[in-house]
């Protein structure tokens, strides 16, 4: 029999790549989203698959199915979107957590949580090891997000010490690539929409502060290796790209491989933005023998050709 997997936030952007990958390897899938910011265009493609299910559903709202495999992504992941109803994304990571939990309880099946490198909020530590607990605003801006994850993952471990349910959670850091939204504000999407515009490039501060940037195909084979990985390995684990990049470097690169006019403008650093965010994978590669393999010019320049076709 195939095995079942469920998805939240499977019409969004990891999701949809997390979906067309597990069906690729034969496994029933089924979606589920509240469309809040996936899209039906994300699966459309996959729907021609009589083992690709969607459903339309909200994860503060419990779900009975029957599955083997969970992998809870649902969550607005956009300052933008998830600042937009604030307490429905505290909602949608603890009560989302606490019901996908519940089911993973019944059905005896495997839960993988997409918690993120903000639950180490402005890091003192560079890079971010899983040891390190983290410097987050319980009160700010940001927090419903921050502290709605950091809750997931108290929650998730909870359940693995107290009922042994095989969880697996993923600390995910800046992933970009196809099917990212345009217009959700994130950085590596916002420089590619405004320079296949012609528009200036928009940097907050003065351009020094650094991420690292995990092309989605690397990031996704990761999800595959921890949730595959038999040893009782929990985590938390760090996924990401450990090459770390100023705005400024990665503004550059974009305007040199979409060969656009756009200039630099600079505007003030949001609150609690963090000045520098690079994952140590230390403990990815020794217990899933995971490493990123896409560079970012290679990766950005698969993310600029499907920028391209759509309608910006
Ligand atoms: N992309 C990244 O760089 C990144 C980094 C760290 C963590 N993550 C985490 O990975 C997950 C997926 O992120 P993404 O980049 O694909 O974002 P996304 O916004 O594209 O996808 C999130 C999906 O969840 C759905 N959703 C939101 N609230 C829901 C609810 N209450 N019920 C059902 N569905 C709901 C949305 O409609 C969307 O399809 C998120 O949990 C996010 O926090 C992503």
């Amino acid at each position: 029999m195939k095995k079942r997997v469920l998805i939240t936030g499977g019409a969004g952007f990891l999701g949809s790549h997390l979906c067309e990958r597990l069906l690729h390897e034969g496994a029933d899938v089924l979606c589920v989203d509240n469309f809040f910011t996936g899209r039906k265009e994300n699966i459309a493609h996959l729907l021609e698959s009589p083992y690709f299910e969607i459903m339309r559903h909200d994860v503060t709202f419990p779900l009975y199915v029957e599955v083997d495999e969970i992998y809870n992504l649902a969550c607005p992941a956009s300052p933008v979107h998830y600042q937009h109803d604030p307490v429905q994304t505290t909602k949608t990571s603890v009560h989302g957590a606490i019901n996908m939990l519940g089911l993973a309880k019944r059905t005896g099946a495997k839960i993988f949580q997409a918690s993120t490198s903000e639950v180490y909020g402005d890091p003192e530590e560079h890079p971010q090891r899983e040891s390190y607990w983290g410097k987050v605003n319980p009160i700010g801006t940001r927090s419903c997000y921050d502290e709605g994850k950091r809750c997931a993952e108290t929650l998730f471990f909870d359940y693995h010490r107290q009922h042994g349910m095989n969880v697996k959670v993923a600390r995910i850091f800046n992933t970009y690539g196809p099917r990212m939204n345009p217009d959700d504000g994130r950085v590596v999407s916002n420089f590619i929409v405004q320079a296949l515009k012609g528009e200036d490039i928009t940097i907050y501060g003065d351009g020094s502060q650094t991420r690292s940037f995990c092309y989605v195909e690397d990031l996704i084979e990761g999800f595959i290796r921890f949730m595959n990985s038999e040893n009782g390995f929990s985590g938390p684990v760090n996924l990401g790209n450990s090459g770390e990049f100023s705005m400024r470097e990665l503004a550059e690169k974009v305007i040199k491989l979409t060969g656009s006019k756009s200039k630099l403008t600079f505007k003030p650093l949001p609150q609690d933005d963090p000045l520098q965010r690079k994952p140590d994978i230390t403990l990815a590669k020794e217990s899933l023998d995971w490493e990123p393999v896409v560079d970012l010019d290679e990766g950005l320049h698969k993310t600029i050709q499907y920028f391209k076709k759509i309608d910006l």
